[in-house]
């Protein structure tokens, strides 16, 4: 299409604020944003996390009232990402197939005052394991077919327990597959696969091994044998396909801002649900620059409409809940 000037005057439409909005390819709404929460087992009150400004832990007192306020910015949706006490912590991350582990405990406890609100279980071991990877090791490499083994029976627990979205994180390959079996067999029909298909072996990670306490345990190891290279697109196509066919719902990609290339490709290809998570080291950057005065508050909100644009259907953030206020008052 031939386009000339003066006939074509692109200015034309950003005259004012209601013309820009009124042409306005996309936007984001509280329904597009999931809060991530750490909880943090025989804590009382909350914790502040060094390397994620404006981020706490929730102690079991605390979290139904931070739900609460989840819920009054209009977020329906969280991801829950527990903190268990260190005694608990073994080579097998055992404590992640106890049923009356804290995550159960909590969802319980969520769900009884809060049914409504939408619970993403993260399904991996790194929470667990005292060497702080996401399975069980066979010499220095973590072991596929039994760490899924166990990654089965945690998504069983995390159904039972009330968790609409079950989310393994972990990477390990035919896990999908071995979930969605067994929980069509125990007769959870409709709990709902999120599959973290596209995760990247990534250093913007490092304030989230932080909150949760996996980073001095990983000592310097690396989740290379099981992440993806961070070089790869083709590899996060071939990822996804996997999933899906294995009985994914909802498919994710992670870091979001650094592969915006990878979403845009996976909503193009697949077309279906696709989630980005802005992870902590991409919240911990920008949220910082903020808080120095670096940077205006607003590039939160263009960082997250860029993963959007780039064909994110909903985006897991740590600023959701404030976004999510913000927005409404636009
Ligand atoms: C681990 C898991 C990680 C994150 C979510 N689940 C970290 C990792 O893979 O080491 C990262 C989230 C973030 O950085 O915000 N199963």
């Amino acid at each position: 299409m031939e386009r000339k000037f003066p006939s074509t005057r692109l200015r034309r439409l950003r005259t004012s604020k209601k013309l820009i909005d009124l042409v306005s390819e996309n936007t984001i709404t509280s329904n597009d944003l999931i809060q991530p929460l750490f909880i943090k087992e025989n804590l009382s009150g909350t914790e502040s996390i060094k390397s994620m400004p404006d981020i706490l832990r929730y102690g079991k007192d605390e979290v139904n009232k931070e739900i609460k306020n989840i819920i009054n910015c209009g977020i329906n949706t969280i991801a829950l990402f527990p903190i268990i006490k260190p005694e608990l912590k073994n080579s097998s991350g055992s404590e992640a197939i106890n049923k009356d582990n804290f995550i159960c405990s909590m969802i319980k406890q969520i769900k009884d005052e809060y049914p409504e609100i939408i619970i993403i279980a993260d399904v991996a071991l790194d929470p667990y394991t005292d060497h702080g990877h996401d399975g069980v090791l066979n010499q220095d490499y973590v072991d596929n077919d039994a760490t899924v083994n166990i990654l089965v029976e945690q998504s069983l627990l995390l159904a039972a327990s009330g968790a609409d979205i079950i989310a393994p994180s972990d990477m390990m390959d035919g896990r999908i597959a071995k979930i969605r079996q067994s929980l069509e067999s125990e007769g959870f029909i409709n709990t709902i696969l999120l599959s973290y298909a596209a995760k990247f072996n990534s250093h913007f990670y490092g304030p989230f091994r932080e909150a949760i306490g996996s980073s001095s345990k990983l000592q310097g190891s690396s989740k290379s044998s099981y992440q993806m290279n961070t070089a790869n697109y083709n590899e996060a196509y071939n990822e996804v396909a996997l999933d899906i066919n294995e009985g994914a719902d909802i498919v994710m990609v992670k870091p979001a801002l650094a592969y915006l290339d990878v979403i845009s490709m996976i909503k193009k290809e697949f077309k279906v649900p696709t989630f980005a998570y802005q992870v902590s080291g991409e919240y911990s950057m920008i949220q910082n620059a903020i808080k120095e005065g670096w940077l205006d508050k607003n590039v939160m909100l263009e960082s997250l409409l860029s993963i959007k644009r780039a064909g994110a259907d909903a985006i897991l953030s740590y600023a959701a809940k404030d976004i999510s206020l913000e927005i409404k008052n636009l």
